[in-house]
């Protein structure tokens, strides 16, 4: 995809972040020498194709958006990092090259053969005390012991740091954001057109300028019922008649880093489930408004679900109290998973449940054992705030107290599956910056 213009200072600076950050973690380790292999992509069962290549993210953060296989990466303190790049003539497949920026800030030496690739990093680590790999054990055989293979400590304190987004990541996040957009409104004037869950998603990867392979991850599109399966992984070609509902939770990558959005839309504007969706529009955008550095995730999540028992009240979708709907867990069934995650160079970014850097976890609370991130907030974090409200049949059929639902308001909802409204938000000092939304202004109209 063509992702907006990347800028080399905020790129530099970026590098000189990380190399303190990989400083302080092999000095907490004892070790002097990072090797930091992007990764082989791993072919299917016998066979001799293989999913789309995703580097090791650790390399990726270094080298961002160059999926190249086969090449190494090494940190030490005090040296600028050194590229082992894996290129060379071929006439399969167009062979790698490297970026201007890259070979600006980065020492670069070229190998066209894996095996001299592979020699040339271990006679590197010959003069070191205590060498690290932070990647795919088996990219290269370096002969390290399995402490020195992604030291869980090590590899803790750097999944712990990765949470704090630089100004370069920020920047591609914008710019991911800005690509998903683009593709959302394509999507929804695709689902206002009477489109298949195919066509629609035919003109997300358009309005995106995104391929498949290069989704953050596969695009869920859902019209009617199958808004109410959380990860919908089909593409019905088929125009439904009648559709009244359609979530689209779909977003793209710029240089590896990801953006992660869901939209909601009712065929029949005034309707009960118009409402619904204008209703959690407005709770989620109250809470985001709410961040604030020095809560805990948790809280918020905790809170949303007192959100949503009270819009179930407010519909009449429930006969008990706000409170009751909360202590009898009837809001579990309504809102099934967390109110969001990390994002970054994955969408379910890694070090969510971390309480401290050095990998101390922060268990999520036992009545919400899928909420992924349970950290506290702290400024240059990147996370996704998305509460959901679904009409799920095997989750409303186990609710035990029946008589504290309205049957006949909530089956006719159930084709409408649910809704989910989902942005992206930088914590800053005083609160939270909404990335998603200022997007979606500067494209409206
Ligand atoms: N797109 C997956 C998620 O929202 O977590
Ligand atoms: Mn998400
Ligand atoms: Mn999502």
């Amino acid at each position: 995809m063509n992702a907006s213009p990347f800028d080399v200072d905020l790129y530099r600076q970026h590098l000189g972040h990380l190399q303190e950050e990989w400083e302080a973690a092999l000095a907490a380790l004892g070790a002097d020498f990072a090797v930091l292999p992007s990764g082989n992509a791993a072919m299917y069962f016998q066979d001799d194709q293989a999913p789309p290549f995703h580097p090791n993210p650790h390399f990726a953060r270094w080298l961002p958006g160059q999926e190249c296989e086969g090449s190494v990466l090494l940190v030490r303190p005090g040296a600028r990092a050194k590229l082992h790049f894996l290129g060379g003539d071929d006439y399969w497949h167009m062979p790698p090259t490297l970026p201007e920026w890259a070979e600006d800030a980065l020492d670069i030496a070229r190998h066209s053969d894996a095996d001299d690739l592979s020699s040339a990093v271990s006679k590197e680590l010959a003069g070191c005390k205590r060498p690290v790999l932070a990647g795919p054990a088996d990219a290269l055989d370096l002969n390290l012991g399995l402490d020195d293979v992604n030291p869980k400590e090590f590899t803790a304190r750097l999944h712990y740091a990765r949470a704090y987004k630089t100004d370069f990541e920020l920047d591609r996040m914008r710019a991911a954001t800005a690509a998903g957009v683009a593709g959302h409104i394509a999507a929804r004037d695709a689902f206002l057109g009477g489109g298949s869950e195919f066509e629609i998603q035919l003109a997300f990867l358009a309005g995106s300028s995104q391929v498949t392979s290069e989704l953050p991850y596969p695009s869920i599109i859902a019209l009617g019922e199958h808004a109410g399966i959380l990860h919908y992984q089909h593409y019905d070609r088929t125009r439904p008649a009648g559709t009244r509902s359609f979530l689209i939770d779909a977003g793209a990558r710029a240089d590896g880093f990801h953006s992660d959005i869901t939209r909601t839309y009712s065929a029949s504007p005034g309707d009960i489930f118009d409402e619904l969706i204008d209703a959690l529009d407005e709770k989620q955008q109250a809470m985001v408004a709410e961040v604030r550095p020095g809560m805990t995730y948790v809280d918020l999540h905790v809170k949303m679900h007192h959100e949503i028992a009270e819009l179930l009240v407010r519909f009449g979708l429930v006969r008990c109290s706000a409170e009751a709907a909360f202590e009898l867990k009837i809001t579990d069934a309504f809102f099934p998973h967390g109110l969001g995650h990390l994002l970054g160079l994955q969408t379910h970014d890694v070090g969510g449940q971390f309480g401290a850097p050095d990998g101390t976890v922060a268990e999520p609370p036992e009545r919400f054992p899928s909420l992924r991130l349970t950290r506290s907030i702290e400024p240059r974090q990147v996370f996704t705030v998305e509460p959901g409200l679904y009409f799920i049949p095997m989750l409303l059929d186990a609710i035990e107290e029946r008589d504290a639902v309205d049957w006949e308001k909530v089956e006719p909802l159930m084709a409408c599956g649910g809704i989910r409204i989902e942005d992206n938000v930088v914590v800053t000092a005083e609160g939270a910056l909404n990335l998603t939304r200022p997007a979606f202004a500067n494209l409206a109209g």
